[in-house]
């Protein structure tokens, strides 16, 4: 891992975002409510970037027409199709089906007992040192040349 300096932390208050490129990866490093949390800027989805994405809550129902929006500012959307990523662990929960009319199985579960997404957006961690924000980043592997290359 390598430690790469972003910003100054007061140059990235709450509810602001910073894109960067840190060992040839795209980062969104996001400041929310005081938090600091880092995204690989790729939709695993289509690979949209997640920059442009609006930090939005969360919507849970334990029944039709009871719902609970919790977690404001900590879910973020993508801009292409919608899907919400949870900024802090990065974890996806959509899980778009196909098109088709077909029979399903049903059965009752409570909200907490559905699986989440299968997909996740890659996390980094963050930290401020001396009023820093710092993202750890795996050292990018040097491409091997071939041997025409030189
Ligand atoms: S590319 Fe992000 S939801 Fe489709």
């Amino acid at each position: 891992m390598t430690r790469h300096i972003v910003c100054a932390a007061r140059d990235l208050p709450p509810g602001a975002r910073k894109l960067v490129h840190l060992e040839g990866r795209p980062i969104l490093v996001l400041n929310v409510k005081g938090e600091f949390h880092a995204l690989l800027n790729i939709c695993p989805h289509q690979g949209a970037s997640l920059a442009g994405g609006i930090l939005t809550g969360l919507v849970e129902s334990g029944e039709p027409g009871d719902y609970r929006y919790s977690r404001e500012g900590e879910i973020l959307r993508c801009p292409w199709h919608g899907w919400e990523f949870d900024v802090k662990t990065g974890k996806s929960w959509c899980k778009p089906s196909r098109i088709r009319l077909k029979d399903y199985p049903v059965a009752v579960e409570s909200g907490g007992a559905l699986v989440e997404g299968p997909y996740v957006a890659e996390t980094f961690p963050v930290s401020i040192d001396d009023d820093y924000v710092v993202v750890e980043v795996a050292t990018a592997r040097v491409a091997e040349r071939g041997a025409a290359g030189g």
